[in-house]
């Protein structure tokens, strides 16, 4: 039995990737341990979608490999980096092990006993086991499928579909993540029935282009798409209260979508709508395939569907050849739809992608300036969304303590805003009506009063 220290950088998907390799670990005899000093076995699971995300990775694993070890450790990279840099990373990290790409995940399990026994019957300060699979697996799509379910797991995470064919001209994702496969409707809806039986009560579809889900493999019915057919599967679970996914492109977003979120009272009042620039010159060098009229046209047809929905949004400044009136429609544009939040990048030239080839690359402090700057923006907007709340009541899912003070409970309401509240353990998993006191920025405080009787 070896102790494993898994840390991940990046987005959902990467947390989800995670989770099948704890749990696999865990079914085969193994612990999780969150300290890595004392570790048997250190994999990090890696995110390439911004240079820093891989610097991070990289500095931690150069970090965790100098320590003085009294045994052997195995140390592994996992996920996107792994997959986009391969073997160079053994030139890079000279103790590493272990490098599996995105579609091996299923493996790292099997991987790192090889790896274990082999430093076990050699002198083992010197020996590295040196792994690399890369490989492409047909069917990987399915092999994210086991949960780490605890007693009060309230919420979880389902991987629909693999990768990403849209190749926006900034993105790493479609090499690290590769073709767009996806799982079937039934093992998906089995997947979420086990959750449910126990106790999930709220599931995240997952996705790199989760709402074009299926396009390839299923076919249209009733003229909805596979992925209306998918929500409207799951709508149907005993016991699931909320479903939510991400990350969707804007040009998924046909009626049929929309119109789910009149017609099916489990999908919640929130989608995330990666904007990524308000000029249609930079939308254009970027392939979104849309322009910001039809971005607007799309967020009044979701408003007409929905008036209360939360929008959020992925921006990137500093796209090279942005210019300060690109910047400004961006700026505008964010003004004009009134975000609930948003993640604002600086552009990372990745590698193998036709931006990282642009000319007029920005510079790195004008990137900083527009970056902090739209922030502002941004935040005072997430602070006028959350204000609007107060005085109201709304209907949370109690996850458990709030991080900031565990003497607390922290839940989320439908649009996916934290609320922090005093309660009683016996809340935690429930779905309970809180009424909004007040609100700091991002996160609201909820009447103890209303749910304590
Ligand atoms: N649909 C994908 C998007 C992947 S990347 C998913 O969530 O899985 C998430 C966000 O990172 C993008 O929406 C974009 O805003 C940002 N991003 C992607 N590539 C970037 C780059 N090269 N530089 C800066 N930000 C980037
Ligand atoms: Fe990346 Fe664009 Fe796909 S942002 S994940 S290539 S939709």
């Amino acid at each position: 039995m070896a102790k494993v220290y898994i840390r991940t950088y990046g987005c959902q998907m990467n947390e989800r990737d995670s989770e099948q390799v704890a749990q696999m670990l865990i079914a085969r005899g193994h612990a999780i341990t969150a300290n890595a000093e004392d570790a048997d076995v250190v994999l990090l699971n890696t995110c390439s979608v911004r240079d820093l995300a891989e610097q991070k990775a990289l500095g931690k694993i150069g970090m965790l490999g100098s320590l003085s070890r009294q045994r052997p450790v195995v140390y592994g990279l996992l996920g996107c980096m792994a997959q986009s840099r391969g073997s160079s990373l053994l030139k890079d990290v000279p103790h590493l092990d272990l490098v599996v790409g995105t579609q091996k995940f299923h493996r790292v399990a099997e991987y790192v006993e090889q790896a274990l026994n082999r430093k076990a019957s050699q002198r083992w300060d010197d020996v590295r086991f040196s792994i690399v699979d890369v490989d492409e697996e047909t069917g990987s799509q399915s092999t994210i499928r086991d949960h780490l379910v605890r007693p009060q797991t309230v919420s979880a995470f389902v991987s629909i579909m693999q990768g990403c064919n849209m190749h926006c001209a900034f993105c790493i994702v479609p090499s690290t993540r590769g073709e767009e496969r996806s799982r079937p409707i039934n093992e998906i809806v089995a997947e979420v029935e086990q959750l449910a039986a126990r106790g999930v009560k709220e599931v995240t579809l997952l996705g790199q282009i989760v709402n074009l889900y299926g396009r390839h493999e299923f076919p249209k019915m009733d003229g909805k798409s596979p992925f209306v057919q998918l929500l409207e599967a799951v709508q149907e679970v005993p016991g699931i209260e909320r479903i939510r996914f991400t990350s969707p492109h804007p040009i998924g977003f046909r009626q049929d979508l929309i119109e789910a979120f009149g017609r099916l009272p489990k999908l919640v009042e929130h989608v995330h709508l990666p904007l990524q620039s308000g000029s249609d010159r930079i939308l254009r060098a970027m392939r979104r395939t849309y322009n910001r009229d039809k971005y607007l046209d799309l967020v009044d047809r979701i408003r007409a569907t929905s008036p209360d929905i939360a929008i959020t949004t992925d921006i990137i400044v500093g796209f090279p050849g942005e210019t300060e009136d690109d910047y400004r429609e961006t700026c505008e544009l964010v003004e004009q739809v009134g975000f609930d939040n948003a993640f604002v990048f600086k552009y990372s030239p990745r590698r193998d992608t036709v931006a990282a080839e642009l000319g007029m690359q920005v510079a790195e402090t004008i990137k900083e300036d527009r970056n902090h700057a739209l922030l502002e923006v941004v935040n005072s907007w997430a602070k006028r969304r959350g204000e609007a709340l107060v005085g109201r009541q709304v209907e949370i899912l109690c996850e458990g303590p709030s991080k900031t003070n565990p003497e607390r409970l922290m839940g989320r309401t439908r649009g996916n805003k934290i609320v922090v509240f005093e309660g009683s353990p016996r809340h935690v998993g429930q779905l309970l009506p809180v009424r909004i006191l007040r609100s700091t920025g991002y996160t609201l405080y909820g009447d103890p009063a209303i749910h304590s009787n």
